[in-house]
């Protein structure tokens, strides 16, 4: 196994944690040294292993801060806990690469990073919606093989969405920004999918509807479908912004693309394993105007077969929550989770997580997700 290398921050500090990616901005160890953490990152850019987490977890370590690249389950969760360590937290919304009832089992917290991502990622959603419908993918490797011969009017006809319907699957934090960020933007109707209706989103949107005709506009129209198919078979563009589990995996599959419309846009920045992309590589070859933009990938880093031969494909790799305010977010919330619960202080019970980006941050964890089955005490209550 090839040695990784890491670096050393405050090496007198009375507890270990280690770190198993570099992470951006400064606060996030300012935030582990004042807990008198000794932060020991690793400087490979090389996807952990298991052994390799291992390895470094050692015989005694109190914190891990992990990615979502990596297999946090039993075997991990037990090391840690037979070194001592009491907390870890992925520098990620997303949790499905951790198993939470094992962390649990070993009473270990599990930390999250939720409400850094929602604007950068639903931007991001928007950005690839647009890149697939005007065919900028494509327009770019054009322009660089020098194949631009003068402006022709019938070059890259794209798809024009303003006040068509954009479809929504999954109306949580991320998914109802890039709603609203469609229908406000581009005057949309919107259909959403959701086991739970989003009566916020939903009023958001009348609201702008009544807006709209105050000043003589045709209003906008929101609707949460009945069934996903319904969904499919309606919208002009699909945003996937559901969580990864059982009863999610392949939902977008080939009867599903099926339903859609002949040139729809499918835009997924949730997790790879949603979209069956073998049967995506087989619709999108079948179907020259229809077109999908992914951020994710279901075997990432590798892509199946013939995605990347297709030109009505939009590839871009996981950075649909790389912003830098993002990412340093990100980065100071998952080491407040683990600076706090090594402190023993209680769990955060606000939806509102931007004063732990502030220097003076409260005295909590901003949020675990096993809190409630591991008793953890809640801020503020007694
Ligand atoms: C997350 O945090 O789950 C995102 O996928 C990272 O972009």
């Amino acid at each position: 196994m090839e040695q990784k290398k890491w670096e050393t921050h405050n090496p007198t500090g009375s507890r270990r944690v280690i770190v198993t990616k570099i992470l951006p901005g400064s606060l996030w160890l300012e935030r582990l040294i004042k807990a008198d953490c000794k932060v020991e990152v690793c400087t490979s850019t090389d996807v952990l292993s298991v052994d390799d987490i291992k390895s470094a977890i050692g015989q005694q370590c109190d914190a891990v801060l992990g990615q979502l690249t990596e297999d946090w389950g039993d075997e991990l969760f037990g090391t840690l806990e037979a070194a001592g360590g009491t907390a870890y937290s992925n520098v990620a919304v997303g949790f499905n690469n951790v198993d939470v009832d094992a962390a649990t089992g070993h009473g270990i917290p599990v930390g999250n990073t939720p409400g850094v991502l929602t604007e950068t990622t639903a931007q991001m959603a928007v950005a690839l919606t647009f890149a697939a419908a005007r065919r900028t993918g494509e327009a770019e490797r054009f322009m660089r093989a020098g194949k631009y011969k003068g402006w022709l009017m019938t070059l890259f006809l794209g798809e024009l969405l303003w006040r068509k319907t954009v479809g929504v699957i999954g109306a949580g934090r991320i998914g109802a920004n890039y709603a609203r960020m469609m229908v406000e933007g581009h005057k949309m109707n919107l259909v959403y999918y959701d086991v739970y209706p989003n009566q916020e989103l939903e009023d958001y949107i009348a609201a702008y509807g009544d807006f709209l005709k105050s000043r003589g506009e045709a209003p906008v129209a929101c609707k949460r479908a009945d069934t996903l198919e319904d969904l499919l078979r309606e919208a002009d563009c699909v945003s996937l912004h559901t969580v990864l589990d059982d009863s999610t995996h392949h939902l977008i599959n080939a009867e599903r693309l099926a339903l859609m419309k002949e040139n729809a846009i499918l835009v997924n920045t949730s997790r790879g394993p949603v979209v069956d992309e073998a049967a995506l590589v087989g619709h999108c070859r079948r179907h020259p105007d229809f077109r999908a933009a992914l951020d994710v990938f279901e075997d990432e880093p590798a892509m199946k077969p013939g995605l990347v031969d297709l030109d009505n494909v939009v590839i871009v790799p996981h950075i649909a929550s790389a912003t830098r305010w993002t990412r340093e977010g990100m980065a100071t919330l998952a080491a407040s989770n683990v600076a706090a619960l090594l402190r023993g202080y209680p769990v955060w019970n606000q939806p509102d997580i931007l004063p732990f980006l502030e220097a003076d941050a409260p005295r909590a964890a901003p949020s675990v997700v096993n809190a409630d089955d591991l008793k953890l005490p809640i801020f503020g209550s007694r």
